[in-house]
């Protein structure tokens, strides 16, 4: 995994935990690139990534003054009130939890991060917190089995990391905050290349509605649990 920096004043100044920017630049691909802000500090924000396809590779491959056009921040976040919040994440789904750490000890929450990954070697190590929890699938380090097993009880759970997770999550904690993979086109609401299929029927856009949604809400049988947002969680 790697970290981005961005000078983006306005973004680095309103950007909310679980909002994300839509990125875009020149001779990269037709659509722009999704990322949740990973850090948001001064005039700067950051985004963590690794390379899936041609577009992440591209980024990674950026010089130290290069310039990438950068929308946003976009969507809706995390709403974070109540005594303790449990940060639940798989894999790259880390990108939003620092700022989540940020808004819930602003609103003077205790926070307990639960990060899990299939081994150690894959486990970030900038997780923080005031209370930390390492899963692993193979045990190689801290709790052997899932994050989501790992975790206790919190007024608020929040959670991040690739579908097969969240649907867990969605299990023990109906009203968890998720925020969800999907592909996306122009992330501004106006594609429709977003669609998230809905309990109720019906769809939402992950853009605008989400991406961060009550996980109660969602029809996990029919979102996609394959995206690459997963990989290597
Ligand atoms: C709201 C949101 C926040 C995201 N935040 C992050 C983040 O913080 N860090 C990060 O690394 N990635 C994040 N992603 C996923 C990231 O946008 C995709 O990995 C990226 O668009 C892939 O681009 P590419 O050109 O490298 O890959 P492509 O060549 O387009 O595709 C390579 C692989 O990635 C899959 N893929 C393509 N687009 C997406 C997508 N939007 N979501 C999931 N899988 C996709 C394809 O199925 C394919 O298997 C986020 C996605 C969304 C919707
Ligand atoms: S990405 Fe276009 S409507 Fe959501």
């Amino acid at each position: 995994m790697f970290v981005l920096g961005l000078e983006a004043p306005e973004i680095a100044s309103s950007v909310r935990a679980g909002q994300f920017v839509n990125l875009g630049w020149a001779g990269g691909p037709l659509l722009r690139r999704p990322f949740s802000v990973y850090r948001a500090d001064g005039d700067h924000i950051e985004v963590v990534l690794k390379a899936v396809g041609a577009g992440t590779a591209q980024l990674l491959g950026m010089e130290l003054g290069d310039r990438v056009s950068c929308l946003g921040p976009l969507g809706r976040g995390f709403e974070l009130a109540g005594r303790s919040a449990v940060l639940v994440s798989g894999g790259l789904g880390v990108a939003p939890m620092p700022l989540v750490v940020r808004d819930a000890r602003t609103s003077g929450m205790e926070v307990t991060w639960v990060h899990g990954a299939r081994t150690a070697a894959e486990l970030c190590a900038e997780a923080e917190g005031d209370t930390l929890i390492w899963a692993t699938d193979d045990g190689s380090q801290g709790f052997h089995g899932t994050a989501v097993a790992a975790a206790p009880d919190g007024d608020v759970v929040v959670a991040c990391g690739p579908n097969r997770m969240l649907a867990a999550v969605a299990e023990r904690w109906p009203h968890a905050q998720v925020a969800v993979e999907t592909y996306m086109g122009c992330g501004t609401g106006v594609c429709l290349g977003c669609a998230v299929p809905l309990r109720r029927g019906g769809y939402d856009r992950a853009c605008k509605e989400g991406p961060v949604y009550h996980a109660a809400d969602i029809d996990w049988s029919a979102l996609p649990s394959h995206l690459a947002y997963a990989v290597g969680a």
